[in-house]
Formats: C-alpha cells, sequence, structure tokens
C-alpha cells in the first residue's frame, strides 16, 4: 500500500492538471508507480477574496465527480481517490470559520502550506488559533521545500508543535534537501509522503524515482513508518466513507 497525501490530480481546479485526459494520465502514472491511493490536495488560498470555501468546494466537487464519471466510464482501474485541500497559511484563515470543511474527507486533519519567506511568530499563533479554535489536527506539507529559507531553529518550532509532516517524494533529487532531511528521518519527524504531481510534464508523478533512491537515503525501518502512518490515516477515511 502507498498512499499519496498530497496532489493536484483533479482536473481544472487550480494549476494542476488541465483536462481529465490528464488526470487520467497522472492516475494512471501513480498507480504504475506503485501508489493505492491519493488524497486530492488543490490549492485553497483565503486570500483570493473572489473564492470562498463554498465556491472553491463546489469547483473542487465537481471536478471530482466529472473525473470519476469518466474513470468509471472507462473501467479504469487506477488509485482510489480521497478528497482534501491544501490550505496556504495566510493572516486571515480563521477568521472565516469552517475551515474543518477544508479537512481531509472523514478527519479533522488540514494539510496546511506554510509561506514561502521566513516564518514569523504570527504564523505560529495562527496554528494555534486553529487547532484551538477549530479542533483541527495538520499535516504540514512538504517540508523539505522550504530548506533554503527557514533557518533550523525555527524548523525545530515547527516540530515542537508535535502535527504530522508530510515530504514532497522529489526531495530525493535536492542535495541540500537530502542533508537536512537525514537528521529529521533519524528523529522520526516525518509521517508522510506526497508526489506534489500538478501534470505529465510540469512536475509529474516521481514516486518510482523516490522508492528506487530512498532506502539509501532514508535506512529500510523508513518506509515501514510512512506505511503505518498511511493506513491510520487511510482507516479513519474510510470509516467515514
Ligand atoms: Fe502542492
Amino acid at each position: 500500500m502507498i498512499l499519496d497525501t498530497h496532489s493536484h490530480i483533479l482536473p481544472n481546479v487550480d494549476d494542476g492538471a488541465t483536462s481529465v485526459k490528464e488526470s487520467i494520465k497522472m492516475l494512471t502514472m501513480l498507480k504504475e508507480q506503485g501508489v493505492t491511493d491519493v488524497i486530492a490536495t488543490p490549492h485553497f488560498k483565503m486570500m483570493d477574496l473572489s473564492e470562498s470555501i463554498d465556491d472553491f468546494l463546489e469547483k473542487r466537487n465537481s471536478a471530482y465527480k466529472n473525473l470519476l464519471d469518466e474513470i468509471n466510464k472507462q473501467k479504469l482501474d487506477l488509485p482510489k481517490i480521497h478528497l482534501g485541500a491544501e490550505v496556504l497559511l495566510t493572516m486571515d484563515l480563521v477568521e472565516a470559520g469552517g475551515l474543518d470543511r477544508l479537512c481531509i474527507e472523514g478527519t479533522n486533519i488540514i494539510l496546511l502550506e506554510m509561506p514561502y519567506y521566513e516564518w514569523q511568530s504570527w504564523m505560529f499563533r495562527i496554528i494555534e488559533d486553529l487547532c484551538s479554535a477549530e479542533g483541527i489536527e495538520i499535516i504540514f506539507a512538504h517540508v523539505d521545500r522550504y530548506v533554503n529559507l527557514v533557518p533550523k531553529q525555527t524548523y525545530e518550532k515547527l516540530f515542537a508543535l508535535n502535527h504530522a509532516v508530510q515530504i514532497n517524494a522529489d526531495f530525493v533529487d535536492n542535495k541540500k534537501a537530502i542533508r537536512v532531511l537525514k537528521k529529521w528521518i533519524k528523529e522520526r519527524k516525518i509521517n508522510y509522503i506526497g508526489s506534489d504531481c500538478h501534470g505529465i510534464d510540469f512536475r509529474p508523478p516521481q514516486i518510482d524515482n523516490f522508492m528506487a533512491k530512498i532506502g539509501k537515503i532514508a535506512g529500510k525501518d523508513f518506509m515501514s513508518r510512512i506505511e503505518t502512518h498511511s493506513s491510520e490515516l487511510l482507516s479513519k477515511i474510510n470509516k467515514a466513507k
């Protein structure tokens, strides 16, 4: 079992798949790479005032329906899709309320994307509010992508919150990220992996490349720990279906 916890496979929702055809090609690639389940996590950015949570969900759910109809019509055997969102942390995030609707389906867990500049104290306040006011748990998205921006001590602040952490499969080709992540892996700070795939050409699924290299980088126990976390998450999702 391999769960891809972070993907942009739904057609025409964000900067991911641009058609149902491309979504199906991406899912086929994921399947060939051994992925059994994938969480569709289109970008949600509260600062895009033109889009409310309701608008976003309507767009996401209708893209999912279109894709599923086509998969069923063609009787394709592809990874199972579960719904979620990749929510960018912004100052106004908690104000709107109702963020539980952006959680991974059947759970109280949000895939949260930290901003791409040095993390500041207001961000940690928002995270605290999100958890206390909305009862939400967090998976921090692709923590490997900030290693050039965020100092080690700030990362430690994030890890000290004791939420789950996801890394992107393509970190295995980033020498600096490998150096930094080796320590975190040893300290068992990583819970999930994701392809963060956006298309068949631009940021395609690379789970096969990850699987070929991860043993040497992380040791043999790493993937079994990822699998345990993934199975627990999947059973929460499936229980609610
Ligand atoms: Fe993403």
